[in-house]
C-alpha cells in the first residue's frame, strides 16, 4: 500500500506497489523500492536511491542521496521500546520521543544490518551484511561485525571514493 500521503518525487520505481507499506514519507527523484519494504510517517529518503526488498525505514530516519539500501536492513528508533506506559496503557505517540538517524549521500548498508536509533553513518561509507551500528560511522570507513568495527577505508580501494554499482 502507498498511503495518499507519500511524497514521491520524479520516476520513483516501486517495484511492487501492492506489496510495500508507504505512509507520511517522502522519496526522492528516481529512488528504487524493492518489494516488502515498509517507510514509516516522517522518514525521508533523498533522490535516486536503491532501497532493497524487506527493508524497515522508521519515523526518525534520513537517507540522503544516492545511497544504497541492502535486503533486511533494520532502522531503530527506540532505544528502550516498550509496549505500555509507566501507568500501565499502551504506549502513545506522547509516551516516547523517535530518536534520529542520517544516512550520509552514497553511504551503502549491507543486507541484514541493524542501525541503532541516533546514528549518524558519515558520506560514502560502507556497512557490512549484518553488522549492528551503535556508534557514528565516519565518512568513508567500512564497518563490520557486531557491533560494528572499522575494517577499511572505502577511498583506499580501487575505484576511489565512490562505493561502486551494486545489483
Ligand atoms: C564488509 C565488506 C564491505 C567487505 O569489506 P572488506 O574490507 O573488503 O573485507 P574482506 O572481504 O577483505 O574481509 C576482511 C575480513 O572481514 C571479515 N568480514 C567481511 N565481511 C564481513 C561482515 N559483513 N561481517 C563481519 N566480518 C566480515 C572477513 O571474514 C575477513 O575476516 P578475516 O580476515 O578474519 O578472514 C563486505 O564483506 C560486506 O559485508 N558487504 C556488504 C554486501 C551486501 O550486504 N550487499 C547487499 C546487496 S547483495
Amino acid at each position: 500500500m502507498i498511503a495518499p500521503d507519500v511524497v514521491l518525487g520524479r520516476d520513483v520505481k516501486i517495484y511492487e506497489p501492492e506489496l510495500v507499506n508507504l505512509y507520511g514519507c517522502t522519496i526522492g527523484d528516481g529512488t528504487r523500492v524493492g518489494a516488502f519494504v515498509e517507510i514509516q510517517k516522517g522518514a525521508a529518503i533523498g533522490a535516486r536511491c536503491k532501497i532493497s526488498s524487506h527493508t524497515f525505514i522508521c519515523t526518525g530516519v534520513t537517507i540522503e542521496d544516492e545511497v544504497f539500501v541492502g535486503h533486511g536492513v533494520m532502522f531503530i528508533n527506540d532505544l528502550y521500546p516498550g509496549a505500555v506506559n509507566a501507568a500501565g496503557e499502551l504506549q502513545g505517540e506522547n509516551d516516547w520521543q523517535a530518536a534520529a538517524t542520517r544516512i550520509g549521500c552514497r553511504a551503502s548498508l549491507g543486507s541484514n544490518a541493524t542501525i541503532l536509533g541516533g546514528i549518524t553513518v558519515g558520506r560514502g561509507a560502507m556497512v557490512g551484511a549484518g553488522a549492528v551500528v551503535t556508534h557514528d560511522v565516519p565518512d568513508y570507513a567500512i564497518v563490520a561485525g557486531v557491533p560494528a568495527r572499522q575494517a577499511g577505508d572505502m577511498r583506499k580501494r580501487a575505484g576511489g571514493e565512490r562505493p561502486r554499482e551494486s545489483s
